[in-house]
């Protein structure tokens, strides 16, 4: 009888780009393109022909969304009112790419973190939305770059791509496919966000997470039990990027216009009242079929888009306002980093946790995408 493998959480990684760009910083460069703009077309607009572009304000981003800064890989060419877009080198196709860089580097954290060597991983997921690349897939770069032996694919759920990657690991350990796997989220928004628009201009940041998953035999002292995992998917286009082989042409970030459904493009308002409930929902259901309450979770490490929402969806989960203890929030100085966020905040605030306490990593964003893994700290 082969007996079957229990998946844990063992350890996470963080990569932060050096540079960081403050709301004041952003909204000045975003000010300078408009009076530019403005000037420009002066004629065209004085002739009812095109509306004036409107000034942003640092006031109403921590408002309506409680970003603060967000670091990013080119400060320089996103702040430049003439580019509004990352400068990065294309590199050649024996470099490595900038985005598999940036995922080894959070994978070599939270393999130290585990104590565990490259060797001992069987396969590589690289679950992310903003993919540099059709293929080769960048998770077998990654796998290539730290020397592991086995499979490695591309998985992209947008915002909830490392939910999904987490419960994809689990079932492959479950199955006996591979007795370590490492989830790794690269995310460069900075080179699908749309600068120019000042509806979402201030959203998005780089980073790059790491999740190793493994069979609890093992896993290092202080892993994580993963109670449950629970995924769901409704289509929606209220968040869309339709950047792909349809545009190659005129897409990308090269593009310039005020506003190009070849970048990020959302309708926040609806995304904000059809996602909250949707996800509160789940949450609770989870929780109804693993036995918890909201005064059974220590801690949740929500998905990073808009401190508004996640104090809902906590208020919903808990019971009771959430504390900043109970629902921490790295949107402050990280901004939404699509499917890095909630790993952020479980990265960065989990050190203080005690044996059997639960918590919930939960991610939603684009698709309609959700995912929820409930955890326990042994
Ligand atoms: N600076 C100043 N004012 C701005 C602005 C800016 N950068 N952008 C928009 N505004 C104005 C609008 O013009 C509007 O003015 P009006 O009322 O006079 O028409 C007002 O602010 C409100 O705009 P609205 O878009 O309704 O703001 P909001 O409160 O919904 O906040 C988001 C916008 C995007 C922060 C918010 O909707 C959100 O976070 N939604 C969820 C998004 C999400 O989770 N997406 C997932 C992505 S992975």
């Amino acid at each position: 009888m082969s007996h079957q493998s229990q998946p844990v959480l063992s350890a996470t990684g963080l990569f932060t780009p050096a540079e960081r760009i403050s709301n004041e910083e952003l909204v000045a460069s975003f000010n300078r393109y408009v009076a530019l703009y403005n000037r420009d077309k002066a004629a065209a607009i004085a002739a009812g022909e095109i509306p004036a572009l409107t000034e942003s304000s640092v006031e109403f981003i921590e408002k309506a969304s409680g970003i603060g800064s967000r670091h990013v890989v080119d400060k320089a060419g996103i702040l430049d009112p003439a580019h509004m877009a990352p400068r990065l080198r294309e590199r050649g196709n024996d470099e490595l790419s900038i985005l598999a860089e940036i995922g080894v580097a959070a994978a070599k954290d939270a393999l130290a973190r585990a104590g565990r060597d490259a060797a001992d991983v069987d396969a590589v997921l690289c679950a992310a939305s903003n993919m540099q690349r059709p293929y080769p897939a960048m998770a077998i770069e990654i796998q290539q770059a730290l020397g592991i032996d086995g499979f490695a694919f591309d998985m992209n759920v947008a915002c909830s791509s490392a939910t999904f990657g987490i419960q994809t690991a689990a079932d492959y350990v479950r199955a006996g496919h591979a007795k370590s796997v490492l989830v790794v989220n690269p995310e460069i928004c900075s080179g699908h966000l749309n600068w120019r628009d000042r509806d979402s201009h201030f959203i998005f940041g780089d980073v790059a997470t790491a999740i190793l998953i493994e069979d609890k035999g093992l896993a290092p002292a202080g892993h994580w039990d993963i109670l449950g995992t629970k995924l769901k998917t409704v289509f929606s286009n209220n968040i869309r990027n339709n950047f792909g082989f349809l545009n190659r042409a005129h897409g990308g970030i090269d593009q310039s216009g005020p506003k190009t459904d070849k970048l990020f493009v959302q309708e926040g308002r609806k995304v904000f009242k059809e996602v909250v409930p949707m996800v509160a929902a789940m949450i609770v259901d989870e929780m109804a079929k693993l036995g918890l309450e909201g005064a059974d979770m220590r801690r949740l490490w929500l998905h990073q888009a808009n401190t508004n929402m996640n104090r809902l969806i906590a208020q919903r989960v808990l019971g009771h306002e959430a504390s900043d203890d109970e629902s921490p929030t790295v949107l402050d100085t990280y901004g939404n980093t699509s499917s890095a966020g909630s790993i952020i905040a479980f990265h960065l605030h989990h050190d203080d946790m005690q044996a059997d306490d639960t918590g919930l990593i939960c991610s939603f964003g684009a698709g309609y995408s959700a995912g929820t893994v409930f955890v326990r700290k042994t």
